[in-house]
């Protein structure tokens, strides 16, 4: 059965010598040589006179390149100005283009001639040209949570054939979905070098999940062996968000808050880009002071004492703060100046007036004897 098999599919190689039936092809780099063999082995026919190259054009009209004399071991190039000074044609007939174009995908045909027969060996030739590295280009520096945003054009140059483009983020393929990712592309063919230019432009609904993730594209191209991938270097994106919560604290000197005392109330949105501007509203007031995210009260009075408030500038989302100002007042009782006959004796007081239950010792009650004409009398917190 092998053998058979065998002897078949020599019969076939036989025929394709001989009449031109069955392709090869050969594939080849852009700018590299591309080798054609003349077949195998038979250049070495006997009576072999010489071997020749042609190309076929689209009309089928046959355009002569090269020829190798068998026996007088020299080679001619036909004046083809396509072709010169790019051709080689070796001892064996492979004929060798260098730095291949696009425009060599011809139909490339040896020929060798006896006294009696030509042989025709057809060779496909096929040129890959591997695009530029895939960059995205046209891409914004922020993205904004729930909206369609432009990640940008992802272009890759000079490809042949043509290329395709794929999106990813964080190494996971992007596909269209209605709503949430638009892709859309585009394809040029530079009709001097024929090479290939596509263009890929990605549109992607952002969420907070995004903070941080990698964007990139890859191109996927034809060589050879079959495809290639080439990526891009990753793009990441600051994220913007609303603000969905914010929060009021104080920033003062001491933890307790004492009468005189200069404090800033502090507002902070938690979106991105972070809110600048707020309204604050004092304790019993409706209308809010607009403000930079540091609202400033100086020499704070103890009628402060209050909730404190501050909202967006679109009165959405409040936060409030309880502020307590401290204070200790110390007075004498009586107060002012007292008019005493000399040996009379006087009961004074030191009060004290405060806002939390103060743990004073003693205030001094002083039952004093006067003799001088004035005396000044003060009484201070122990
Ligand atoms: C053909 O010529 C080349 C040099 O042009 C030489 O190197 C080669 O040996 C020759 N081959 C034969 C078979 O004479
Ligand atoms: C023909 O000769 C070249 C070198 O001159 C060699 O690289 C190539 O492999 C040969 N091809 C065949 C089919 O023998
Ligand atoms: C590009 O995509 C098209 C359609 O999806 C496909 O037919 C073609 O083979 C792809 N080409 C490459 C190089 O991936
Ligand atoms: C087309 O290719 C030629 C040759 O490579 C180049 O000079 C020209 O700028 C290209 N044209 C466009 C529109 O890219
Ligand atoms: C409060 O601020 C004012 C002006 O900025 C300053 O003169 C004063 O010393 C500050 N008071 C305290 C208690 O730090
Ligand atoms: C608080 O007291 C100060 C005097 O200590 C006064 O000027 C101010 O108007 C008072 N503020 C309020 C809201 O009553
Ligand atoms: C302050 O003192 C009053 C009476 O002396 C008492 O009823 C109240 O509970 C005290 N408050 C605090 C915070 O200790």
């Amino acid at each position: 059965m092998a053998a058979s098999a065998l002897l078949t599919v020599c019969v076939l190689c036989a025929a394709t010598l001989r009449t031109g039936f069955g392709l090869h092809t050969v594939s080849a780099i852009y700018g590299e040589t591309i080798d054609i063999p003349c077949g195998r082995g038979q250049e070495k026919l006997d009576g072999l006179l010489f071997g020749k190259w042609k190309y076929e054009q689209p009309d089928e009209n046959a355009v002569f390149v090269a020829t190798r004399s068998a026996v007088k071991n020299r080679t001619s190039f036909d004046d083809v100005p396509e072709y010169n000074g790019r051709l080689d044609l070796s001892e064996n007939y492979t004929l060798s283009i260098s730095n291949a174009r696009i425009t060599d995908e011809k139909r490339f045909v040896c020929m060798l001639i006896t006294g009696e027969n030509v042989f025709e060996v057809p060779t496909l030739v096929r040129v890959f040209k591997p695009p530029s590295k895939p960059e995205i280009i046209n891409q914004p520096t922020f993205m904004e949570t729930g909206k369609l945003n432009i990640v940008g054009d992802c272009v890759s140059k000079d490809s042949y054939p043509d290329a395709n483009i794929t999106w990813y983020r964080n190494g996971q393929v992007l596909l269209p979905i209605d709503g949430v990712v638009s892709i859309e592309w585009s394809k040029e063919r530079n009709s001097t070098s024929g090479l290939h230019n596509i263009r890929s432009s990605l549109q992607y609904m952002s969420t907070k999940n995004d903070i941080d993730a990698r964007f990139s594209c890859a191109v996927t191209y034809y060589m050879p062996n079959g495809m290639a991938l080439m990526e891009s270097d990753p793009v990441i994106f600051d994220i913007y968000y609303p603000t969905e919560k914010v929060t009021i604290h104080v920033q003062s000197p001491k933890k307790t808050i004492k009468e005189g005392d200069n404090i800033t109330l502090k507002c902070i949105g938690n979106g991105n880009p972070p809110p600048q501007e707020f309204l604050f509203y004092l304790p019993g007031q409706e209308e809010g002071i607009r403000s930079s995210s540091a609202y400033l009260i100086n020499d704070i009075k103890r009628n402060a004492t209050g909730d404190y408030k501050c909202s967006l500038l679109n009165k959405v989302m409040i936060a409030s703060t309880m502020v307590t100002v401290h204070y200790l007042d110390l007075s004498l009782t009586p107060s002012g100046d007292i008019t005493k006959q000399i040996g009379d004796s006087l009961s004074v007081s030191c009060i004290p007036s405060a806002s939390k239950n103060v743990s004073v010792t003693w205030m001094k009650v002083s039952v004093i004897p006067f003799y001088g004409r004035h005396k000044h009398l003060l009484c201070t917190q122990i």
